[in-house]
C-alpha cells in the first residue's frame, strides 16, 4: 500500500507542510509513502496536438494498430511521473490556488494526462484493467472560500483525465506566507485525517467505497463540489434542469435536509448517465470527439478558401529576437 503527495507549492511552504501532515496521517495507518514537488521536474506544457486522442480515433476503428502515447514523452519527465504514479494506490495533490485556481505549476502537469486517460484506453483496449486509484485534494490559499471557489473545483476536474477518484477534500485558508499553516492546528489536523482517510478507502473494496471528507461538503451530493448551473444542451441533445459542473450529474435544485442549504438532487433516472467519475460514462466523451472530428473530415472541403484567407492575413504582432 503506497501513497504518495504530489506538491505544486512553494518548498518548505503551506503545501508541502500540509502533504507532510497528510503522509504522517497515511503512514502511521501502514503506509508506504513518498513526496514529490512538481518544481523538481521538467513538466513541457500540452502542446494541443491531439495525437494521443487522433491514435485512440484511429485504434477504435482498427485495434490492430498500436498507440504510441503522448509526443512529448520522450522530452520531458512526464513519463516518468505517471509510471510513479500508476506505483501507487493514493495521491494527495497539495496545490496552491492563485486567482481563485489550481496554480500554473499543477495545471501543466494535469493537462498532460489526455494521452493516459484510462476510460478511453479502456475503452480501445490499450489497458485492459483500471487499477482504481484513490485521491485526496488539498487546496492552499490566502484567503477563505470566496477567494478559492475554483480552487478545489479545478483540482477536482483535473481528476478524471488522471483516472484518480477522490474521496476526500481539503481547502486551507488564511494561509499566505510559508509555513503560515503552522499558526493553524486544525488544518493540519484534517490533512492528517485526510492520509487517514486515503488508507481506509485503499482498504475498502472498490465498490463499497464512499466519500469520506466532509459529508455536507459542496452542492453536488454525487462529488461534493460546490458548482451547480443551469444545463444547457449537449452535442448529443442530453439536457439537465441544472448539472454538476465539475462531475456532470443532473437534476433539480433543491434543499440539503441537514444543511437547509441549497443541493443538486440528481435524478434518479438519468441524472448520472453523463457522471464522469463513472468509466463508461465518460468514455462516451471519447465518442463525442471522434464524432466531431468525423464531422469535421467529412466538410473539410468547404472551408479551404476561408482557411487560406485566415492564414495569408497577418496582423503587426510582437516578437523577442534571442
Ligand atoms: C500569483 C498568486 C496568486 C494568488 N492568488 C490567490 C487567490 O486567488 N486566492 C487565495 O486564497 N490565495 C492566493 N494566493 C496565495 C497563495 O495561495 C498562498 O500564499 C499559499 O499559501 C501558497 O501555497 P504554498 O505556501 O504551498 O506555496 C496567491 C499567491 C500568488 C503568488
Amino acid at each position: 500500500m503506497k501513497v504518495m503527495a504530489i506538491c505544486a507549492g512553494r518548498k518548505n511552504g503551506n503545501g508541502e507542510i500540509l502533504a507532510k501532515e497528510a503522509l504522517l496521517g497515511a503512514q502511521a495507518m501502514g503506509a508506504e509513502v513518498e513526496m514529490i514537488n512538481l518544481f523538481d521536474f521538467n513538466i513541457l506544457p500540452c502542446t494541443g496536438c491531439e495525437a494521443c486522442t487522433m491514435q485512440m480515433g484511429e485504434i477504435a476503428m482498427d485495434p490492430t494498430k498500436t498507440y504510441k502515447g503522448c509526443v512529448l514523452k520522450e522530452k520531458d519527465d512526464v513519463e516518468a511521473l505517471v509510471a510513479e504514479l500508476h506505483t501507487c494506490d493514493g495521491v494527495i495533490f497539495s496545490v496552491p490556488t492563485y486567482d481563485l485556481m489550481p496554480s500554473s505549476m499543477y495545471t501543466r502537469f494535469c493537462q498532460r494526462f489526455l494521452a493516459h486517460e484510462l476510460s478511453f484506453l479502456l475503452e480501445i483496449g490499450v489497458v485492459d484493467h483500471n487499477p482504481h486509484t484513490v485521491a485526496g485534494l488539498i487546496a492552499v490559499g490566502g484567503s477563505m472560500h470566496d477567494w478559492q471557489t475554483l480552487a478545489l473545483e479545478s483540482l477536482q476536474a483535473s481528476m478524471f483525465t488522471m483516472s484518480l477518484t477522490v474521496v476526500d477534500r481539503m481547502m486551507a485558508q488564511r494561509v499566505g506566507r510559508p509555513a503560515n499553516i503552522l499558526l493553524h492546528p486544525d488544518q493540519l489536523e484534517r490533512a492528517h485525517k485526510m492520509g487517514e482517510n486515503i488508507v481506509k478507502a485503499i482498504q475498502t473494496p472498490v465498490e463499497e467505497r464512499g466519500w469520506l471528507g466532509d459529508p455536507n461538503d459542496g452542492v453536488c451530493p454525487v462529488c461534493h463540489s460546490s458548482l451547480v448551473y443551469p444545463g444547457d444542451p449537449h452535442w448529443d441533445g442530453v439536457e439537465f434542469p441544472y448539472e454538476c459542473a465539475v462531475c456532470g450529474c443532473g437534476g433539480e435544485l433543491g434543499t440539503n435536509p441537514e444543511t437547509g442549504r441549497p443541493m443538486l438532487i440528481v435524478d434518479p433516472e438519468n441524472g448520472r448517465i453523463r457522471d464522469r467519475n463513472n468509466d463508461k460514462a465518460r468514455a462516451e466523451h471519447l465518442n463525442e470527439i471522434i464524432q466531431t472530428r468525423i464531422g469535421f473530415f467529412q466538410k473539410q472541403g468547404e472551408i479551404q478558401d476561408d482557411l487560406k484567407k485566415y492564414r495569408e492575413l497577418k496582423f503587426p504582432t510582437f516578437k523577442i529576437e534571442r
